[in-house]
């Protein structure tokens, strides 16, 4: 862990939040690669959940909400941890509004709530029809009593979550195919399925919204803990919310029968722990042309840079204009993360590259100036070939 943590301080993929305040317990600061890095796992978890699924609609709801919703989910009562004697409430209060004005209500512990509190906003905007999901990603608060091992239990996370709506008898096939696109989604990524390990969660353990819950660990350096989880929240929300509010969170039955009031399987991803999970399967020592190395085998669909681009020789400018011409070529006509770097000598350039994760890189030298072919060099295997630099736009594709 040591090692990870520092590797990301050092090139500016996580650092410690507010850390020239001495920092703040429980928060993190994503920099430019973990940026890139978070916004890819995003994209590939929206891309398979909700753009290439015809039963899924997307949707950003407010942090703040009606503190009313909280105590109706159970929250206000029940969202608590043990400390010493007494449980203590781990949603942060916050007051909205000023003077007399101002009420009480929390940061969402979980973004699950935002999806509920419109499932009749969505009903009578898309009408949908079951089973059909609600898919959101977002911020998360929770007031943890101990934040511990890097970004594995902070107190700001974000989560993308999936609210899916199925009639109440169906409860049990949903979960199984859900059970599977969760591995799907780890795979994809490029988690080790060697790594994970499915843990049926007990009554005792389960929230209190929750008629079963599996937990998917992780073989994090310090243990084997959840990674993600699959909860099948029966219609406790929906109903809690009806009473509540007075809203009817029905759905019309398919063939237009009697109003349902539906049941729910909910898939959660923690991005935080998504992103350690993956930092762990990706970290690698090993040697390479007789010198010890450490690097990155991240997936190429998550890796925070694609490509690398370099002049050999930094002081020659006509390989420097050539390796320019490249570089803008290839940033114009491929939408990805390509880096520019000049520094150093070409092996520490690769080093450099290779500690963060770049699948490949790509070397303007005099031959190229004679028959336009570019060096394309493998982050794994460290081999190199000859590729015409009209080429190189779909290689990076
Ligand atoms: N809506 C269901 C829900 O929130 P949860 O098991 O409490 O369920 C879901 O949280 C996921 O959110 C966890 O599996 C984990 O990945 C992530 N998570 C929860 N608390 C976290 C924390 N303090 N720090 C980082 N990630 C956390």
């Amino acid at each position: 862990m040591e090692k990870i943590v520092s590797l990301c301080k050092r090139r500016g993929f996580i650092y410690p939040g507010s850390e020239i305040y001495g920092g703040l317990s429980g928060t993190w600061d994503y920099g430019p690669l973990g940026v890139e890095l978070k916004n890819n796992i995003k994209q590939l978890w929206w891309t398979m959940f909700v753009k290439k699924r015809r039963d899924m609609y997307g949707m950003d709801a407010a942090i703040l909400m009606n503190p009313r919703a909280w105590e109706a989910s159970g929250h206000v009562s029940g969202f608590a941890d043990p400390l010493g004697d007494k449980m203590f409430n781990t949603m942060f209060k916050t007051s909205i509004g000023a003077g007399e004005e101002a009420i009480i209500s929390y940061l969402r512990p979980e973004t699950a709530g935002g999806m509920f509190v419109n499932f009749k906003n969505l009903v009578d905007s898309v009408h949908p029809k079951l089973p059909f999901g609600i898919a959101q990603i977002g911020k998360a608060f929770r007031n943890e009593i101990a934040p511990r091992d890097f970004i594995f239990r902070v107190r700001e996370l974000e989560q993308m979550e999936i609210e899916y709506f199925v009639r109440p008898e169906e409860w049990e096939g949903s979960f199984e195919k859900w059970r599977e696109h969760v591995h799907a989604f780890m795979d994809s990524v490029g988690i080790s399925r060697q790594m994970v390990h499915e843990l049926e969660v007990s009554a005792a353990e389960r929230a209190h919204y929750s008629k079963r819950t599996i937990d998917f660990e992780f073989d994090f350096p310090f243990g084997r803990k959840e990674l993600c989880g699959l909860a099948y929240r029966t219609d406790f929300d929906l109903r809690a919310h009806t009473q509540a509010s007075g809203a009817k969170l029905e759905v019309q039955d398919d063939e237009g029968t009697l109003p349902l009031m539906p049941h729910v399987i909910e898939p959660s991803f923690g991005l935080d722990r998504t992103i350690l999970a993956l930092l762990v399967s990706a970290y690698t020592e090993d040697e390479l042309g007789g010198a010890a190395r450490t690097y990155l085998k991240f997936n190429k669909s998550v890796a925070p840079v694609k490509a690398g681009v370099f002049p050999l020789l930094k002081n020659r400018p006509e390989l420097v204009a050539k390796a320019e011409e490249v570089y803008d070529m290839l940033v114009q006509q491929v939408d990805t993360t390509i880096v520019w770097d000049d520094n150093g000598n070409i092996g520490k350039r690769y080093r450099r590259q290779d500690e963060i994760g770049t699948p490949v890189c790509i070397t303007i030298d005099f031959q190229t100036l004679e028959d336009d072919t570019a060096t394309v060099r493998d982050r794994d295997t460290g081999e190199q070939e000859r590729v015409a630099v009209g080429g190189l736009t779909d290689i990076l594709r």
